[in-house]
């Protein structure tokens, strides 16, 4: 399973990198608003500077709705580094839109999955990647790691290439979880990435271990 960092930030983009574990990234225009990145240009800047740190995919998402827009939109950032996914949202024109890239050899992301039916459509358009979002749905009291396993066996019997990107990910535990759904790809907050390195039993262990060091070699 691959794993993404969910953000826009560069300080926790290089954390997770430094890390050694890092096969990506995501972003959607919320997460750029957070890091307060707006106009084209600074968009487009700080899309090119993510790039410059993570040699895996980097997912930029359209803000456009119409064919047209997003084909426009899509060409421009897929010219920005070599390494850029086309975030699509999966919308008439969006399916469209993903159906044009793959014509062109552009990767794409399709974004804002919510059930399998939409799964199977990006599939068909021939969508790189395909991010159902597993937290949301959780949110409403639905079950959104089902969600997940759904759509995977759907892919096994029906033999798309499409890898399931795991979104929306809150926890440590949505990770795991998405792993044994047979997610392809998890996309998370660094909080939920560090959140797996945490064991009581092994901070206890490495104190005692240390501890009994250190009496030894007084
Ligand atoms: C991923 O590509 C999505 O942009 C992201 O995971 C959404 O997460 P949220 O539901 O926490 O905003």
């Amino acid at each position: 399973m691959k794993f993404f960092i969910d953000t826009a930030n560069l300080d926790q983009i290089k954390e997770a990198k430094d890390l050694g574990i890092l096969d990506g990234v995501t972003t959607n225009p919320s997460l750029m608003a957070k890091e307060g990145i707006s106009g084209t240009d600074n968009i487009l800047n700080h899309y090119r500077a993510i790039c410059e740190i993570v040699d895996g995919d980097v997912s930029a998402e359209v803000i456009s709705t119409d064919f047209a827009g997003m084909v426009e939109e899509g060409m421009r950032l897929a010219d920005l580094a070599p390494n850029i996914v086309v975030k699509v949202p999966m919308i008439k024109d969006g399916i469209k839109a993903i159906n044009y890239f793959t014509e062109h050899s552009i990767p794409t992301n399709c974004t804002l999955v919510f059930s399998s039916g939409q799964a199977i459509l990006a599939a068909k358009a021939g969508a790189t990647y395909l991010s159902p979002f597993v937290g949301r749905v959780d949110d409403i009291n639905w079950d959104g790691m089902a969600l997940i396993r759904e759509i995977a066996e759907i892919y096994a019997i029906q033999g798309f290439d499409t890898q399931i990107l795991a979104a929306s990910i809150r926890n440590s535990k949505h990770i795991v979880d998405a792993a044994k759904a047979g997610a392809d790809v998890v996309t998370c907050p660094l909080s939920a990435i560090l959140g797996l390195l945490k064991h009581p039993l092994t901070d206890l262990g490495l104190e005692q271990f240390l501890a009994d060091h250190a009496k030894a070699n007084k």
